[in-house]
């Protein structure tokens, strides 16, 4: 019995290992076929624009520009934001017959990834100095730049993103370009110093916007300045026709945009904790008077250097 007992369990534990081993065999063929399933989990999501899964999709940031004199400051000033936003593409769009130098050398400068392009606004549809701001519709044909860029070089789902038209003058918080980052099709939230008020901005119940916060045309479908929300970019292919117009009434560019889209009032995504804070100001660049220019070339014969670059 003595003898026998170590025999035994020699036997014991050479089949249990033989066992283990076998198991052990098992389990990581299990493990190399589920990190395989995994790995083609992943690939799928990243493919099916399912933004509420992919780390950070690309925010295309549309901004229409146009010469005159604040124009580079205003562009510096809206770069330095960007410069601390990750992943973000800056499309900056010329009302100009080409790219000029001065907006060609601060893109190359600016740090910001950029794609540069120029659309011109026809005579008939161009602001004059002296007219009042609301007078025409600006910034259309060059957004609409914009969009034929994406959708001629973007790859819809593969890629993801997501589009927000981004005036030159207005000021923009850091957040609130996390808070579009994740845009199944359009977010929104308020926007500061607009419509004549402190704020306009969606009015949210139970996490869904049903109705707005406005005085100025209220039954415009999306009572909306341009700043005020954000597009999935998969939303531009789905509807390659929709584009900005210069035909449509005054206050109507952002509603007939989304109409174009498709967009309800129920798919909005509110932002910004249920549009209850602003993160975005409709701020606008003061017009300096230049008057002196003048009475210094008058009583000095010559005016400021133009090779010096405002
Ligand atoms: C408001 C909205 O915020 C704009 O999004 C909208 O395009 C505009 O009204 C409109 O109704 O057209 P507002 O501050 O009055 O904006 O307009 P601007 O900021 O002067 O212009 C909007 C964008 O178009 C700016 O990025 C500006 O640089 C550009 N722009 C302006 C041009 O490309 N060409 C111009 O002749 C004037
Ligand atoms: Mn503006």
């Amino acid at each position: 019995m003595v003898k026998c007992f170590p025999e035994c369990k020699e036997k014991e534990i050479e089949h249990l290992i033989k066992k283990y081993k076998a198991r052990n065999k098992e389990l990581d063929k299990k493990i190399s076929d589920l990190s395989q399933q995994l790995q083609g989990c992943q690939k799928n999501v990243m493919s099916s624009g399912r933004t509420e899964f992919s780390h950070s999709p690309i925010i295309y940031m549309v901004t229409p520009t146009h010469t005159h004199s604040e124009q580079k400051a205003n562009l510096v000033r809206l770069s330095h934001t960007l410069l601390h936003v990750k992943n973000i593409h800056w499309i900056v769009v010329e009302d100009s017959v080409s790219k000029t130098v001065l907006v060609s050398k601060f893109l190359q400068n600016s740090g910001v990834k950029n794609t540069h392009l120029a659309a011109l606004t026809p005579h008939e549809i161009k602001m004059k100095y002296n007219d009042p701001t609301w007078l025409k519709p600006k910034g259309v044909l060059q957004r609409n730049a914009a969009l034929q860029w994406i959708r001629e070089n973007v790859k819809p789902n593969r890629d993801g993103g997501v589009v927000y038209f981004a005036d030159d003058d207005n000021t923009y918080s850091l957040e609130i370009f996390q808070e579009m980052r994740n845009t199944k099709k359009v977010t929104v939230w308020p926007v500061g110093l607009v419509g004549g008020l402190r704020y306009e901005k969606p009015v949210v119940k139970d996490g869904k916007v049903t109705g707005w916060f406005t005085y100025w045309k209220p039954n415009r479908p999306f009572p909306m300045d341009m700043a005020g929300f954000a597009v999935n970019v998969n939303l531009f292919f789905k509807f390659p026709d929709a584009r900005f117009s210069n035909e449509v009434p005054r206050g109507f560019l952002e509603s007939t945009i989304l109409e174009q889209l498709n967009v309800k009032m129920e798919d909005l995504e509110p932002r910004a904790e249920n549009c209850s804070k602003v993160l975005v100001w409709h701020t606008r660049t003061e017009k300096t008077k230049l008057k002196n220019e003048q009475l210094m070339i008058k009583q000095h014969g010559q005016g400021s250097d133009t090779n010096i670059e405002v």
